[in-house]
């Protein structure tokens, strides 16, 4: 298990600066943390964004800059203004299911678009110190749309292809497709991530063990709500449920200091705060997950904490 790296995917609202760096004081750093895609308004990068990315770099994180793009003119915006910053590897987002997104043709709408993967050949050609890694999905309806540009991705310069192989459609809902994950693996020629439903350290070996060769694993939501996960899968080890919980309200804790310090008044913090632990479900129980999810004010927070 341990030559496979371990990569803590991007979610939007959640793994931010803060978490990142908490995460890896807390457990150790994970191979390289994906920030959540940024992207190109009102003809510029996002300051936020840039700023959220910078941290972490300056911070000594392994932080990679993902961007999401619907045609040359965004990508090379994205690339330029993310190496003046001093981005020197960056994840190409074409897998994203968000309507917002893939309404405007960004995301999962880019991974059939022949013209446009032969246009991100050419932009990311003009950097070439830059080492550059794509995520995608299977496709918006079909499970089969990567296939339309997967002569075009075996010609990138990447360092890997991460998939997560359900289509736009599915949103996060049903069942990863592991025989349309399969016959990527199998066409692919540049190192493949997987990504999709990775919650325990069993998940990890089976997907370890069913496609020998993978180049790593990307934890989303599995290590949301269990961000012990990815120092287990190293130790080969399972932590005793007892320590995670410990652990965990350690980590939230220090996630909780962080924010009451930066953010202005109960309601800004709760709201920052509340969803970490929208995927703990399993690890916490029922009853005191759903007590912090109603929880409204601070007082009912820290109370719905302490029956973890
Ligand atoms: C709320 C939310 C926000 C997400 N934001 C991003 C994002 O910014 N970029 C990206 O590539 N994927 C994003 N994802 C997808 C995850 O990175 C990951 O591919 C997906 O959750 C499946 O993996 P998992 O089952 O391990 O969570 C997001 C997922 C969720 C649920």
């Amino acid at each position: 298990m341990t030559d496979l790296k371990l990569f803590c995917a991007p979610v939007q609202g959640h793994t931010d600066h803060a978490y990142r760096m908490i995460h890896s004081e807390v457990y150790g750093p994970a191979d390289a943390y994906f920030t959540p895609f940024i992207r190109v308004e009102k003809g510029e990068l996002r300051r936020r964004d840039v700023a959220d990315f910078t941290a972490s770099r300056e911070a000594g994180l392994p932080v990679v800059a993902q961007v999401i793009f619907r045609d040359a003119d965004e990508l090379n915006i994205l690339l330029s203004g993310l190496t003046a910053a001093g981005a020197d590897e960056i994840d190409l987002n074409m897998g994203c299911p968000f309507p917002l997104q893939t309404a405007r043709g960004r995301g999962a709408a880019t991974i059939g678009n022949r013209k446009l993967m032969e246009d991100v050949k050419r932009c990311v050609a003009a950097f070439p110190d830059v080492r550059f890694s794509m995520k995608i999905r299977l496709g918006m309806t079909s499970p089969d749309e990567w296939r339309e540009t997967i002569d075009i991705i075996n010609r990138l310069p990447l360092t890997h292809l991460t998939v997560h192989p359900r289509v736009a459609r599915q949103q996060y809902g049903g069942t990863p497709d592991m025989d349309a994950f399969r016959s990527i693996f199998t066409e692919a020629r540049v190192p493949v991530v997987y990504n999709g439903d990775l919650r325990t350290p069993a998940d990890a070996a089976d997907t370890d063990g069913a496609f020998p060769g993978l180049e790593g694993l990307m934890f989303g939501r599995g290590l949301l709500g269990r961000p012990s996960l990815l120092q287990e899968i190293r130790e080969g080890e399972e932590m005793a449920h007892e320590e995670r919980v410990e652990r965990m309200m350690d980590f939230h804790s220090r996630l909780f200091d962080h924010y009451s310090a930066l953010l202005c008044g109960e309601s800004q913090v709760l709201s920052k705060i509340k969803p970490f632990w929208e995927y703990a479900e399993e690890e916490i129980g029922r009853k005191p997950w759903k007590a912090i999810r109603k929880a409204g004010t601070m007082p009912k927070y820290l109370s719905a904490v302490a029956t973890i």
